[in-house]
């Protein structure tokens, strides 16, 4: 959808369709009032009749309200004002933008930006509407034969602000939201695609792709020769159970100064996560497809900072790879080198998400970083702590774990951190390794960290644990975008925006 900010008298607005608030019971809000008093009272008759009295969830379409120049009106129940939370908002914005696209309004007005919602900003309520707009719109249809098109879809949305000295700062707040869905958008395409068609190779192509669409970016990917030169022995282990060549895939924006050290994003780029031989049970192995959420979320993120044309040095770091049983797989009590020299005893194939990841994590130092950010669908362990709501977060670095905790409550997206202290490295203690790739029963998030945290000694880090946020189960079975609306904020903050 197509999204600008439009300023002015609301009343003189040449509209197919003005979205318009009113609180329960029965209170119009500032917009709706300004077009009750060019129509005489229209409005408030309406309302007196019963037929809506602002509940949250009530829509009411009006048409030839006389005095104002929109074709339809739109009144929306807000509920009362005070209860107005940002997540009723967001409820709000998708039932409403449902219908509208279902109506024969190709484009509108909305008047709902300047709601006063709890602890949120104009600005945030602006990018708010654009990604619950974006959100109720998106349909995966790559893989259906046919299509059901929408017919005159909403493809036009412009928000309303009444104060024009606001007008510059809502624009650039709309295009970043904007320029964030469209990030969101490519990692829920590239995470929705199954396993037989999203390969470490063509995981590749995309980040390829992305890089001839844009001349600052520049992407490489080295392949399983380049890799064994490295040394890369953690990672190379798990994609010998595969036919389907490993790629660590490696893209660099260079937006900020040339002296700037880079942030660098890993994200987990597991195709398909079967568990080796350490077999996972087959019910809902399907969604092990979305085991490279982590590496989709790199992905869009740098597609949202180079749309934005942020000032900042970012690396985006994807090791992809398949984990399946086979004869030339890795075998409980295989020990195997990793690229920092650090042995690791593969105590449970399934645990493979930390051996393609601390390669890669080596790999990073190279770029001398400001900080390094893995993202990573990790752990069963972490939906049991955080289920859906957050995602986990384990850092060495408090200020940075800071910056994040707050970018995740500015978005909405939301982290909670657990902590890494010492007293749990020693569940990856091995008999015959520097370490074990798995912890005791307890703290499996914590001690999937902790064996991360072993190839970050030389740069701050922190790790995200999206195993419970990256998609839904169930009939809405689908990638969620996140942590793409986070990441972006804390690059945004990153650069003084
Ligand atoms: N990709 C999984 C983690 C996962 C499982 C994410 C289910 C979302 C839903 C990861 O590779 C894995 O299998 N982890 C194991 C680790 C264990 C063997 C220590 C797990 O969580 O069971
Ligand atoms: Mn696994
Ligand atoms: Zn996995």
């Amino acid at each position: 959808m197509e999204y600008s900010i439009k300023s002015g008298d609301p009343t003189k607005q040449r509209t197919a369709c003005l979205i318009a608030g009113v609180f329960s019971k029965r209170q119009l809000s500032p917009m709706a009032l300004q077009l009750d008093k060019a129509s005489k009272g229209f409005l408030q008759r309406i309302l007196k009749r019963g037929d809506m009295d602002g509940e949250s969830g009530q829509q009411l379409m009006l048409y030839d309200v006389p005095g104002i120049q929109a074709e339809r009106v739109l009144l929306v129940g807000l509920g009362k004002l005070r209860d107005l939370s940002r997540k009723k908002y967001a409820k709000t914005v998708a039932t409403v933008i449902k219908s509208l696209d279902k109506s024969h309004a190709i484009e509108a007005i909305w008047g709902l930006s300047e709601t006063v919602i709890n602890d949120n900003s104009p600005h945030q309520t602006i990018r708010d509407t654009v990604m619950g707009a974006e959100e109720s719109l998106y349909r995966f249809t790559e893989t259906k034969s046919e299509v059901k098109k929408t017919e005159r879809p909403l493809k036009r949305l412009a928000l309303f602000i009444s104060d024009r000295r606001h007008l510059k700062s809502a624009q650039k707040t709309l295009s970043q939201a904007a320029a964030v869905a469209d990030g969101i958008k490519l990692t829920k395409d590239l995470a929705n695609l199954p396993g037989n068609i999203c390969t470490p190779s063509y995981l590749a192509e995309q980040a390829r792709k992305l890089g001839r669409l844009h001349s600052n970016l520049k992407v490489r990917v080295l392949d399983e020769k380049q890799m064994t030169k490295l040394g890369m022995g953690a990672l190379l282990s798990v994609s010998r159970g595969s036919r389907q060549p490993a790629k660590l895939i490696v893209m660099e924006y260079m937006g900020g100064k040339s002296t700037a050290k880079p942030v660098v994003l890993v994200g987990k780029g597991l195709t398909f996560d079967a568990g080796g031989i350490s077999l996972k049970p087959s019910a809902a192995m399907d969604e092990m497809k979305y085991d490279m959420c982590g590496g989709a979320t790199v992905i869009g993120t740098l597609k949202a900072c180079l749309s934005m044309e942020l000032p900042i040095n970012l690396i985006g770091i994807v090791p992809a790879s398949e984990n399946l049983p086979d004869g030339d797989a890795n075998k409980p009590g295989d020990i195997v080198t990793s690229m920092s020299g650090q042995t690791i005893e593969i105590l449970n194939t399934d645990a493979e998400g930390r051996l393609i990841l601390c390669d890669a994590i080596t790999y990073s130092e190279r770029f001398n970083p400001a900080a390094v950010i893995d993202i990573a669908t990790l752990t069963g362990a972490c939906i049991v702590a955080l289920g859906s709501q957050a995602s986990g977060l384990m850092a060495n670095n408090e200020t940075l774990a800071n910056e994040l905790l707050a970018a995740g409550t500015h978005t909405g997206d939301r982290v909670w951190q657990l902590p890494l202290w010492d007293d749990y490295q020693e569940q990856l203690d091995s008999n015959f390794a520097d370490m074990a790739n798995i912890g005791g029963k307890g703290a499996g998030t914590i001690t999937a960290a902790c064996f991360l945290s072993r190839f970050t000694k030389k740069f701050k880090w922190a790790h995200l644990d999206i195993a419970g946020t990256a998609w839904r189960s169930g009939s809405s079975k689908g990638a969620t975008g996140r942590p793409v609306s986070l990441l972006t904020q804390f690059l945004l903050k990153r650069c003084g925006q």
